[in-house]
């Protein structure tokens, strides 16, 4: 009998997963029973060591649309694949996020709640909307979603990724000279970027500057994609007009991180997308058949790229 080991808080798992699969048995950790007993494991942040105490592991299922909370694991063992979470509700999620964090900034409601505060009524309106462009980094599953709404919203939208791309009604750019083509147009950039060598700190002061004056920022990827220092100084001069951020280097944000109190942040607690059992068991569960029957896995982390 197939068996699964769950790292989560989301305890729906335990139902949802045999509902697609009634043989397949699920233990929740930390309850890890007999380790050679366990065939699959569905993790976020595993503890270092955990996956490397399982002697017949044979796929690895990331909780996440990003492996970077795996990869972390300096004892993560070699040769098991790991498998990309793929879910519609997270990206539907993401989506609606994103909608948000441009929306807020284009109609200007960090001005208007201050106002409100004061009781003080001006009315502000937004630039044109379909000279206002919004740039999103990363051209997967989410970042093509969040793309198609933005457009279908009335934006013009590019996007960046690593290779070339395609995607209906959106300007796709690729690679370092793509970037800097890219930046320049943008009055919003949106990361959903996964955290790679190649993408680690990509949100620096040069890419900053790169951006039209009074651009805007939301990082919905990884806390690793920002220098943290770089996008402060660039807020503190009044480069970057507002930074929406999701995710942090460091999580729980520290108390005493300067983007809590800064007046031109928006702070939420990683929040932005979360993978939902009901949407997105039957993709892990297809994933298991496929090892099962010895077929090709979707989704598997490559190395070579970093995601
Ligand atoms: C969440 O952060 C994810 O990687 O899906």
């Amino acid at each position: 009998m197939p068996t699964l080991l769950l790292k989560s808080q989301t305890t729906a798992w335990i139902e949802e997963l045999p509902r697609h699969l009634p043989d397949l048995k699920v233990r929740h950790y930390p309850d890890i029973g007999d380790p050679a007993g366990i065939d699959y494991a569905l993790v976020w942040l595993p503890p270092p060591g955990l996956l490397k105490s399982l002697p017949n592991l044979k796929v690895i299922f990331s909780l996440g649309a990003g492996v970077d909370h795996i990869l972390a694991d300096p004892e993560l063992p070699a040769g098991i694949p790991i498998v990309r979470i793929s879910d519609p509700h997270q990206c539907h999620l993401m989506s609606e996020y994103a909608l948000l964090a441009v929306l807020y900034f284009h109609r200007a409601m960090p001005a208007i709640l201050a106002d409100q505060l004061q009781a003080k009524w001006t009315r502000r309106w937004p630039l044109y909307t379909p000279e206002t462009a919004v740039g999103v980094l990363g051209l997967g599953e989410i970042g093509q979603d969040i793309a198609r709404k933005l457009c279908a919203i009335g934006f013009p939208v590019h996007g960046w990724s690593r290779s070339p791309k395609r995607v209906d009604g959106i300007t796709c750019h690729h690679g370092q000279a793509g970037l800097r083509a890219m930046l320049p147009l943008c009055r919003y950039i949106i990361c959903v970027l996964p955290l790679t060598e190649a993408t680690q700190g990509i949100i620096d002061a040069a890419f900053l500057q790169a951006l039209p004056p009074g651009a805007f920022v939301i990082n919905m990827g990884r806390g690793g994609h920002v220098v943290d220092k770089d996008l402060l100084a660039a807020l503190d001069i009044g480069h970057i007009a507002g930074a929406f951020l999701d995710v942090f280097d460091v999580e729980p944000l520290p108390p005493a991180h300067p983007y809590w109190q800064h007046p031109k942040v928006v702070v939420t607690p990683h929040c932005a997308g979360d993978v939902v059992p009901r949407t997105a068991a039957s993709a892990i569960v297809a994933n298991i058949r496929r090892h099962l029957g010895g077929d090709k896995l979707h989704n598997v982390y490559q190395p070579d790229r970093g995601y």
